[in-house]
């Protein structure tokens, strides 16, 4: 078996292949007797064959010596984020939570702060509001505009956060000029990309982006049946302000140079607390990225003709889909998401109760980027916990139903709504 990333694709040869090429070769090494895909390697340990070996590993983790810190079937799939983020490194983790938790927790430490978009994924409102300010950080979160990030920047502020499309209000972030009042401030930008596809629809590093991290359970996993995260950093950060890795002597920067951030993300997610993405995880998330841009491509054409019809039906208040020409995000789409409008909508219905209990063909269920239509109810299941101003904030009403489309058919997926919504 040949896992060893210098027989991967060749670096040079990265740039100039297309998403759907580097999505199916990437990570897989080349040669005689290699197999054509990527391997699962479900050990816990690996051997070294020298004192020198050992001691060379530990110092650099360039290799395999524990799963905890590296796995070959982990760092083979990294190499596929990598290239399809068009990223400098990534690192995997258990989920997207373990994800977001570790991406906020590399650039901030007890007395930073952050500023967040309030249309974010529940669970990541919860870390910024109940779990890191147990450890000094606190967060500020600001609807979904420059003008109200800028406002909220203070000195200490480490970090903007934002989501590519929110959740569930489906609010397109302006990265350009996201990124732009972060790095003014000395700040990093980081994206949940989640619903760009792992990009796919959208690569937030073209435009600025420090960190981008994934939910992998979603689009790249793509069939329900894995959970799993990534955060992978650009090439261009600048974190010459930013003194958990300037301070010190030597400092990260000093040890670590352009890759002090992956390396502290690595660090804690993993090393230090253990949120591993299992090998055999790795492998179903590496297959699904294989054929994410079949299915997303015709995903989100079938979510635009869905929205359309939702949008001209008597029976349904707003709908929130950033492909439709009368939504107010549909330029910030244009803009950025150059893959296509994403496969997830939100609409109105005035009886959610009703109209879910009715659906004969979707299926009521707590995920996204599954091959079959899911819908929830927001308001009492994904953003149940959150204060009632905080729902709002995201887009959450109690007449609200988010569905994100998968790979059936339009006309029987239309048929359904219909008859529920009859
Ligand atoms: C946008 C977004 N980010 C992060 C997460 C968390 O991912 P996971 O469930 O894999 O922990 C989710 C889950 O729904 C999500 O929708």
């Amino acid at each position: 078996m040949n896992d060893d990333a210098s027989h991967d694709l060749p670096p040079a040869l990265l740039p100039d292949l297309a998403y759907d090429t580097l999505a199916v070769h990437t990570g897989i090494g080349r040669g005689t007797g290699i197999g054509v895909g990527i391997p699962i390697q479900q050990m816990a340990a690996f051997q070294f064959d020298s004192l020198d070996a050992a001691a060379e590993e530990f110092q650099t983790n360039a290799g395999s010596s524990y799963s905890r810190i590296q796995n070959p079937t982990v760092k083979a799939l990294e190499r596929r984020i990598t290239a399809l983020e068009g990223g400098g490194d990534t690192v995997c983790l258990s989920s997207g939570q373990a994800a977001s938790f570790t991406a906020m927790l590399s650039a901030c430490r007890a007395g930073d702060h952050i500023v967040a978009t309030s249309s974010l994924f529940g669970g990541s409102v919860g870390l910024l509001s109940g779990i890191l300010p147990l450890m000094g950080i606190t967060a500020t979160l600001v609807p979904n505009t420059p003008d109200a990030v800028k406002a909220a920047m203070h000195p200490n502020t480490r970090l903007v956060w934002a989501e590519t499309i929110g959740n569930p209000a489906a609010d397109v972030a302006d990265l350009s000029a996201l990124a732009e009042i972060a790095h003014t401030s000395g700040a990093l930008f980081g994206v949940d990309n989640t619903w760009g596809g792992v990009g796919l629809l959208c690569r937030p590093l073209d435009f600025g982006a420090d960190i981008v991290t994934h939910s992998l359970t979603k689009w790249a996993g793509g069939h329900g049946t894995v959970l799993g995260g990534s955060v992978t950093v650009g090439e261009r950060h600048d974190l010459s302000r930013n003194t958990i890795y300037t301070e010190g002597e030597p400092s990260l920067l000093d040890t670590r140079g352009a890759g002090a951030l992956a390396w502290r993300q690595r660090w804690f997610g993993t090393s230090q607390l253990g949120m591993v993405l299992p090998p055999h995880s790795a492998f179903l998330v590496a297959q699904g990225l294989e054929t994410l841009s079949l299915r997303l491509t015709r995903e989100c054409q079938t979510a635009l003709g869905l929205a359309e019809f939702l949008n001209n039906h008597a029976g349904v208040g707003r709908v929130n889909y950033p492909g439709l020409t009368g939504s107010p995000h549909h330029a910030l789409a244009q803009r950025y998401l150059t893959g296509g409008f994403g496969a997830v909508m939100s609409f109105e219905v005035k009886q959610p109760a009703e109209f879910l209990s009715r659906l004969k063909v979707i299926r009521m269920a707590p995920n996204l980027g599954d091959t079959r239509t899911l819908v929830v109810h927001p308001w009492t299941t994904t953003h149940g916990r959150m204060p009632e101003a905080a729902r709002r904030a995201a887009g959450v009403t109690p007449q609200s139903i988010r569905m994100s489309v998968g790979v059936e058919a339009l006309n029987d997926l239309q048929a359904d709504l219909a008859q529920a919504l009859s």
